[in-house]
């Protein structure tokens, strides 16, 4: 028998609990022995639950117990999850997680600390809820060189712009619905302002290039801003809008990160991805492109994959699996390169001739498209440099409000 413990009894940890008390066959089944959770720390109680005798509120238990082997962190953030696993990796136990903030965060050290410990430090949960990502793309495309990873990173946000457009939902009950659904972080500003899709990316970025990516150092935009009628623009096009995380290997070894409300073409298998599910394209060098799709939050989604990691550790209680990377450097990510792309602007103004003459000086023969009753001008540019794009979008403020929002077209 092996012993486990988990730290966390929220959304995923209750799930967690379920999957691993109330399914004990499949469990042995998987690991050859049986699998017992021998404590729950939570600060909380949960006396009518009918494992109620496992939960404990001294993480000291755990750690000084030699029994537990592996120990499942889901309690979110840096603090204290952050000194709760590293003290247990030190001890010699394997620890998953499904905090990306904590990896994102403090990946790199902990993944030093579990290789000198021979433990595990495994956090499949952590990018993707269910979908199996990470693992996939360090063993399964192990032959390839990783170029490029584009995605859909957050099943709030993109839960969230899927009923504003198809049930005309407001943005706040969008969210309230997506909390009640436990798909958004337990300050939901994390999602709707981009850090969770940036943690997400992150990750990504440093499995598939090898150097811990900071979030401070990916340029994050959140959909805060985003309006209906924005969405309803850029239908005009053919396109929906998606919160895009989006990581490049540039030539020379560094690489871009960005997450941001991105227009999507309809053609594109993205557009479909709805509701709360993630879609991650990664593009190796053999392979092209790969995607990995399924639901990106929520509890048995989120769980599964946890307990996935935990049954990995009991299996490998005297190996390593090869999920790391090293430190990060402070000029590795570069969102500096203009390549060109192409943009959209909206423009909305009251009067729309002199603005018009203006967009066909400044933009040529780019497509746009002009909404007398709704006193919007919208365009899709050619692709240019994006400081080029601003030099002439700061043209067009002089005639009303000017957004600007990048494509993947
Ligand atoms: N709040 C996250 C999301 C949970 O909505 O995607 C899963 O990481």
């Amino acid at each position: 028998m092996i012993n486990v413990a988990i730290m966390g009894h929220g959304v995923v940890g209750s799930g967690v609990a379920e999957i691993l008390i109330f399914h004990p066959d499949r469990m042995e089944k998987s690991v050859k022995t049986p699998v017992n959770v021998k404590y729950i720390l939570d600060l909380r109680d949960f006396d009518d639950l009918p494992y109620s005798d496992k939960f404990i509120k001294d993480f000291n238990i755990i750690l000084q117990d030699d029994e537990v082997k592996v120990v499942a962190e889901v309690m979110g953030g840096v603090n204290p999850a952050y000194d709760f696993v590293k003290r247990c990796l030190l001890a010699g136990k394997s620890v998953v997680t499904s905090n990306k903030e904590l990896v994102a965060v403090k990946g790199a050290e902990l993944i030093r600390i579990a290789k000198e410990k021979n433990v595990n430090f495994l956090f499949e949960a952590s990018v993707g809820g269910g979908i199996p990502v990470l693992r996939p793309m360090v063993q399964c495309l192990a032959a390839n060189e990783i170029t490029e990873i584009s995605g859909i990173l957050n099943g709030t946000t993109n839960y969230i712009l899927n009923k504003m457009i198809v049930d005309n939902m407001d943005f706040a009950s969008a969210l309230k619905l997506a909390g009640e659904k436990g798909y958004a972080e337990k300050d939901p500003t994390a999602d709707i302002e981009g850090h969770d899709a940036c943690r997400k990316i992150c990750i990504l970025a440093a499995l598939a290039f090898g150097k811990h990516v900071y979030p401070d150092q990916v340029k994050t935009e959140g959909i805060t801003d985003i309006t209906l009628e924005d969405m309803e623009a850029a239908d005009a096009f053919g396109c929906v809008i998606k919160l895009i995380g989006h990581a490049k290997k540039l030539p020379g070894g560094k690489i871009t990160a960005t997450v941001r409300p991105t227009l999507v073409s309809r053609d594109h298998i993205l557009s479909g991805v709805n509701g709360v599910f993630n879609a991650i394209f990664i593009t190796g060098d053999q392979t092209g492109d790969v995607m990995f799709y399924g639901k990106g939050a929520g509890k048995e989604a989120t769980a599964s994959a946890v307990v996935a990691d935990m049954l990995d550790c009991i299996k490998h209680l005297n190996a390593r699996k090869y999920l790391d990377w090293e430190d990060g450097v402070a000029d590795y990510v570069d969102n500096q390169n203009d390549q060109p792309q192409r943009f959209f602007i909206r423009l909305c103004s009251k009067e729309l001739s002199a603005p018009t003459q203006e967009v066909k000086t400044l933009f040529g023969n780019s497509c746009f498209v002009k909404n007398e009753d709704r006193g919007e001008i919208l365009l899709l540019t050619d692709p240019q440099p994006e400081s080029e794009i601003n030099r002439k979008a700061e043209a067009l403020r002089a005639y009303g409000e000017v957004k600007i929002l990048h494509t993947m077209l």
